[in-house]
């Protein structure tokens, strides 16, 4: 039953990052700091095969290209899934100058990889304040090396993580995409990837004004991720999703990545560990729309009625 078929995966290989962003609980959720070994992505890769998975996000809470092999990472994650879409995301805060080992590794990644978010929010001090440390002048470096380097057929696009404080900035981010030549604009409205605290409790994920909201809506519509109409029934991730950590724990979602494992993908098949009656548990819960604990602070849930009023179909 297709159901039962994994088309979706994410699958960090990392949890090195050079930033500490205000809005990623990567520093609540990572345990000791590693890259996955070559010999045990190869393993996880073996684990999964038979599933068809048609989406794959190569990253998690760490960046991705810290890993020292990650172009090797991309092309063994290929090499089984031929058709498989590879999405990564890039915070843009590295030396990419020429002959530097992260350009190479960058420019080998990208003929494996199908599409590349630039994680960009908000304009310089902006951007500085909710990507600390990062630089704004080492992303325009950045993006200014990025134009001699040969993207295949790898599109390229920007990231935006939107929260009250900068959505006067989008405007100013779209002008500096088109300026380099790269893909579309994404707009993700931030989430809250912690069961314990709900957007409302923060200003940042809820304190847009009215006049914010009105422009965004009449602005931005197009760009803007997500889905008005989801409720828990819809959730993809129970039926067709895996999230595996650096450490080959099995999570449900990235959108509580705090949650207890329900396995590892090192010592478990994939197959047992979804047949666990925890990982059931919270997928009857979700498809009789009766969530459990897992999914009481689920962002897609809590996002609904601001993506109603902007209107996202
Ligand atoms: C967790 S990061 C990992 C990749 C890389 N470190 C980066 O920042 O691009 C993956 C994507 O999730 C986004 N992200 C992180 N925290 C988020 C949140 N609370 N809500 C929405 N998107 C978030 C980041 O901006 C990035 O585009
Ligand atoms: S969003 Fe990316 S760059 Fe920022 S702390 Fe999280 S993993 Fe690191
Ligand atoms: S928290 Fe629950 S409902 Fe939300 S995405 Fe994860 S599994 Fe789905």
């Amino acid at each position: 039953m297709e159901s039962k078929l994994i088309t979706y995966a994410y699958l960090e290989t990392t949890n090195y990052c050079n930033l500490d962003c205000s809005f990623c609980n990567r520093k609540n959720v990572i345990g000791e700091l590693q890259h996955m070994p070559l010999h045990k992505w190869e393993k996880l890769l073996e684990g999964i095969k038979h599933h068809p998975i048609k989406e794959a996000k190569l990253m998690g809470m760490g960046e991705p290209f810290l890993h020292p092999d990650f172009d090797h990472v991309c092309r063994m994650f290929k090499e089984v899934f031929p058709k498989c879409k590879v999405i990564v995301a890039t915070n843009c805060q590295f030396d990419i100058s020429r002959r530097t080992k992260l350009r190479s590794i960058l420019e080998d990644s990208l003929k494996y990889i199908d599409m590349l978010y630039f994680s960009i929010d908000g304009y310089k001090e902006n951007y500085e304040r909710d990507r600390a440390p990062a630089k704004w002048s080492k992303l325009i470096q950045f993006l200014k090396d990025f134009k001699m380097i040969n993207r295949y057929d790898c599109d390229v696009v920007v990231n935006y993580v939107v929260n009250a404080y900068n959505v006067e900035d989008i405007e100013k981010i779209d002008k500096l995409r088109k300026e380099n030549k790269l893909g579309m604009l994404r707009l993700n409205i931030a989430q809250i990837w912690d069961e314990d605290i709900k957007m409302e409790d923060d200003i940042r994920t809820y304190g847009y004004t009215t006049k914010q909201l009105d422009y965004l809506k009449h602005n931005w519509g197009e760009n803007i991720m997500g889905k008005s109409g989801w409720d828990f029934e819809d959730c993809f991730w129970v039926k067709n999703g895996l999230y595996v950590t650096v450490e080959g724990y099995v999570k449900m979602c990235c959108m509580n990545t705090e949650a207890i494992p329900f396995g590892n993908l090192f010592e478990n098949s994939i197959d047992d560990v979804r047949l666990t009656d925890e990982y059931q548990k919270v997928k009857n819960g979700c498809s009789t729309n009766n969530p459990t604990k897992h999914c009481k602070s689920c962002s897609y849930k809590e996002l609904v009625p601001m993506l109603s009023y902007l209107e996202i179909q």
